[in-house]
């Protein structure tokens, strides 16, 4: 049985036009074979003898924009964790999130690429403890359907703990650590708006709605310059006068020529959008 379909420079040029106008992720000349991997799955999952057959499903068949939900699952690395960079979320809660409430606000903050849910439920935590949690909108979305499944279902395997240190003290009222298990709470779960967003979607994007603090950490550096740029002025409309997008600590915007400016606060690096 064939377990892996050729794939051409020329069917692998038009594959990535194709993922990179739909989901946005890049691909190197270099990564031919594994993108053939990853689409022979597929492929040959549905029937398909060649990869160009594949395409032309995928870009012309009523039923290709499902095989694209599916493809997408396949291809998005979902790589996360809790507690990641805390540090920035601490600081962005400290700094933008606490003084609005007290001025009577009820800001919004919005997990823009949250893979499996730790980032949101993190920040959930957060403001849960600065007892905020309540008095905060919080939304969290990404484009897998896959990945908001497993968040939606709230257990997570023992990787979702592998930062460096072990969990601050505040997570032990909020998680619940098996060895092959870590379960989170359903207050938490519940105090999440759960989507499904593509960013690069202006019209899904501008339907949420504009937020004091949108987090999109580790999904810039999959995407090309341009599609990245697109994503960031998405983004940046999306944000509130005087708010603020967090990126990845590997990720800079500087590079990209956001009208955002680039502010550091409390060790930790933002991105904020000009006030009134
Ligand atoms: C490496 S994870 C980052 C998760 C989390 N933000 C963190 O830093 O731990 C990248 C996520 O970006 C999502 N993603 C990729 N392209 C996207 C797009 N066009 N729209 C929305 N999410 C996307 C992927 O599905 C994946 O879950």
């Amino acid at each position: 049985m064939t377990s892996r379909l050729p794939i051409s420079p020329q069917v692998f040029a038009i594959f990535t036009a194709l993922i990179t106008e739909k989901i946005g992720i890049h691909y190197d000349a270099g990564d031919r074979e594994l993108l053939g991997d990853k689409l022979s799955v597929r492929a040959l999952e549905l029937g398909f003898d060649s990869l160009l057959d594949y395409y032309y499903f995928l870009r012309y068949d009523p039923a290709g924009g499902a095989e694209i939900d599916a493809l997408t699952d396949a291809l998005v690395v979902s790589e996360t964790y809790f507690f990641r960079e805390l540090a920035q979320l601490e600081v962005t809660i400290a700094e933008f999130i606490a003084p609005r409430v007290a001025a009577g606000e009820r800001p919004r903050i919005w997990s823009a690429a949250c893979a499996s849910g730790e980032e949101p439920l993190t920040i959930a935590m957060l403001l849960a403890e600065r007892g905020l949690l309540d008095k905060v909108e919080l939304v969290a979305s990404d484009i897998s359907a896959r990945a908001l499944a497993r968040a939606r279902a709230g257990v997570f395997g023992p990787r979702a703990l592998r930062s460096n240190a072990p969990p601050p003290a505040f997570a032990a009222r909020w998680l619940q650590v098996a060895p092959d298990r870590v379960t989170v709470s359903a207050e938490l779960q519940r105090a999440i708006d759960w989507r499904r967003i593509n960013l690069l979607d202006a019209t899904e994007v501008a339907a949420l709605g504009q937020f004091d603090v949108i987090v999109c950490r580790n999904v810039l550096i999959y995407f090309h310059d341009n599609t990245a740029r697109w994503v960031v002025s998405n983004l940046s409309g999306a944000l509130v006068a005087g708010g603020v997008l967090l990126v990845g600590v590997s990720e800079s915007l500087l590079r990209l020529g956001t009208a955002l400016s680039c502010e550091e606060r409390g060790g930790v690096f933002v991105y904020r959008k000009a006030e009134r």
